[in-house]
């Protein structure tokens, strides 16, 4: 059988990290369908309000990584889902716009931006069943460690820190406690040797990764950004920033075996 996964994924650049297939569909069916679900007019005004607001100065979140979190969250039917961090709302909102009123949304800023993330979620939807913690989320977790064991997606986009990813791959084992099917995204990683030299947080994860690879399955949206079969499926337009360049599209999305 064909070896996707190098033991070492940092020592083989080039190589493949997502896929053939994730949470039973292969990837570029996944990605036909995401584009299906995801609510493209939602998005396109999102995609102005945000540029409007200073874009890139509030929150890196990229297009095609809006389709891919909003028609992730209906495709698999998300319900439950801890944010850390939201910072003044971008991604709070994303997932506001596409959560069930019957879901449950906790989110997790060391810093209180309640206000301005209400605000946020307001201009675009209504805010259904959201709670705001305020503090370091390493020290509030304790308190949800039940919760964490029930999300349907555990959203990671924090602080892009070697130390704080070592705190939640190794110290607190945050992805052991997610139950088999849940989805994590870890938001702002970038493919091995590329990351900037004060993160840390992507040199941390892709070894990590590569040592328990027979757990999750991954779906990278840097890679597959860069696919011309996917910018065909989605056109091209959906793979630029506000400047017109080509975005990041650092999100690294995986499911729980
Ligand atoms: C990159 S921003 C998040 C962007 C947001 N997801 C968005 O879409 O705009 C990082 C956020 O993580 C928060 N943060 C960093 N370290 C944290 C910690 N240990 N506990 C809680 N929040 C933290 C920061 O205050 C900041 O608001």
């Amino acid at each position: 059988m064909l070896r996707l996964w190098p033991r070492r994924l940092d020592t083989i650049p080039g190589r493949r990290l997502t896929g053939p297939t994730f949470g039973g569909w292969e990837v570029l069916d996944l990605t036909r369908a995401l584009a299906a679900a995801a609510p493209a007019g939602d998005l396109g005004r999102l995609w102005r309000d945000h540029a409007a607001r200073g874009g890139a100065l509030h929150g890196q979140y990229d297009r095609f990584d809006m389709i891919v979190l909003t028609g992730l969250i209906r495709l698999f039917g998300v319900q439950k889902v801890l944010e850390c961090a939201p910072h003044q709302g971008w991604s709070t909102t994303l997932m506001q716009l596409v959560l069930p009123g019957e879901g449950e949304h906790r989110s997790f800023d060391r810093v209180d931006y309640e206000a301005a993330i209400q605000d946020a979620v307001r201009r675009h939807t209504t805010l259904k069943n959201w709670s705001f913690f305020v503090g370091d989320f390493q020290d509030l977790i304790g308190g949800h460690w039940d919760y964490l064991s029930q999300v349907d997606l555990l959203f990671i986009d924090a602080d892009h820190g070697q130390a704080f990813a070592q705190w939640y791959l190794d110290e607190a084992r945050l992805l052991d406690q997610v139950r088999p099917g849940c989805l994590i995204q870890i938001h702002d990683v970038y493919p091995p040797g590329r990351e900037p030299a004060r993160l840390g947080e992507s040199r941390y994860a892709w070894p990590w990764l590569a040592d328990k690879r027979d757990r999750f399955d991954v779906y990278f949206t840097w890679e597959m950004a860069r696919l011309k079969e996917i910018q065909r499926i989605l056109g091209k337009k959906v793979f630029l920033d506000h400047a017109g360049r080509q975005a990041n599209n650092c999100s690294l999305w995986l499911y729980k075996r």
